[in-house]
């Protein structure tokens, strides 16, 4: 990632398909496609010109308004899938990316990967008899901070992850309306973000409990995950549309790290002494000290545009990658997806209170 490739210089590319011609797609996925090895030949949309609009606009070649269609006349190497909800709460995605896995295409489609922890294990079972890649757009794993935060936690000197806590927006139905999947999509849309995190981070989850408020929604959870680390997710219904959305705090032994609002990490590194009651300065040796890297926003840099610090070209990339190597992805893969279905599944069947083990039994 530290060096892009405009997408006109890359020798080969591979030959596209998008269905959705949407305001997230619009705002940031075609744009993406400008430092991606990819030939965007042809995009549908159930509304006509929406797609003829977008294919103009972003090179895409023909507009069609049925998925079928398109699959079967452009023949595309993979399609990216930017879709919606159906009044009843359905995923739109999960069924078109079962068309396209029929049709032998692989798959990019953005979160949510599907309403179920059934449907996630139909697309699994599909990717694996058409021998296709399905990737979910898990933004919040391919940030620069998260990517180096996620190697600081491997090192040797973090000393393994030993506790974890997330902070994201979100408030979650009562338990009245948890029953109706149309009241649950706002959930869904958005445990997938710090869902991605805590999975990325922590790996799969084994017990489970939550706390929620009654008057905004919010919830703390309490999580253990199968490595032995702790975790916990407090999701901040209620706070300001002002504030910074997110923070997240990864505690290793005698070392930790914080990434404040997505894009600012600090690494409290272990090793400095600071003896109780005789330290007259909290300057500590230069190799012990906290390091912190943050995207100045001066420069016409790639790195301070929004595309490249939330994630949206880096999971292109790791997608096309994936594809044109053969090789199947390591973030955003269907059993990252299954782990945050897990967690959504343990919210939406549980009640405040109780503790439970993961997954719940089908
Ligand atoms: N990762 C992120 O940062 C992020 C941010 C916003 C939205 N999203 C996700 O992006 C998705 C789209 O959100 P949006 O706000 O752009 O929605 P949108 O409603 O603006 O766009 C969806 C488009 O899909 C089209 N569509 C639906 N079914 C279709 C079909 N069968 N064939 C062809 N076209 C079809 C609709 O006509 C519409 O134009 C959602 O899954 C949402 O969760 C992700």
């Amino acid at each position: 990632m530290s060096q892009i490739t405009y997408q006109f210089e890359y020798e080969s590319r591979l030959r596209c398909a998008f269905i959705g011609a949407g305001g997230h797609s619009y705002r940031n996925v075609y744009p993406s496609f400008q430092y991606a090895p990819i030939d965007l030949v042809a995009v549908c949309d159930q509304q006509a010109d929406r797609a003829a609009t977008y294919a103009r606009m972003f090179g895409g070649g023909n507009s069609y308004d049925d998925h079928h269609k398109m699959l079967e006349q452009e023949r595309p190497d993979a399609v990216f899938i930017v879709t919606s909800y159906d009044e009843d709460g359905r995923v739109q995605a999960t069924d078109l990316a079962l068309d396209c896995l029929a049709a032998g295409v692989h798959v990019w489609m953005e979160k949510p990967t599907a309403a179920s922890v059934a449907e996630i294990r139909q697309l699994q079972a599909a990717a694996e008899s058409n021998d296709r890649v399905v990737m979910t757009g898990l933004k919040k794993i391919f940030t620069p901070a998260m990517t180096k935060a996620k190697s600081i936690t491997e090192s040797e000197e973090f000393g393994g992850i030993t506790s974890i806590t997330v902070r994201y927006p979100q408030s979650l139905p009562d338990q009245e309306a948890k029953q109706d999947p149309r009241r649950l999509i706002g959930f869904l849309d958005h445990i997938y973000h710090p869902g991605a995190v805590l999975t990325y981070l922590g790996g799969k989850a084994t017990r489970f409990s939550y706390e929620q408020d009654p008057v905004a929604g919010g919830s703390v959870s309490t999580l253990r995950f199968e490595s032995g680390a702790i975790g916990s997710l407090h999701l901040a219904g209620g706070a300001a549309s002002t504030s910074p959305l997110e923070r997240v705090e990864v505690v290793g032994r005698g070392a930790n790290l914080v990434i404040e609002d997505g894009v600012r990490l600090t690494y409290y590194r272990p090793g400095a002494k600071l003896g109780y009651g005789r330290s007259g300065s909290y300057i500590v040796d230069d190799d012990v000290a906290p390091l912190i890297w943050q995207p100045e926003h001066s420069l016409g840099q790639l790195y301070n545009k929004n595309l490249f610090y939330l994630g949206y070209v880096a999971e292109i990339l790791h997608f096309c990658e994936a594809v044109q190597n053969g090789t199947a992805p390591v973030k955003g893969t269907l059993d990252q997806s299954l782990s945050i279905m897990h967690l959504f599944d343990a919210y939406r069947r549980t009640s405040p209170g109780q503790t439970v083990d993961l997954p719940l039994p089908d």
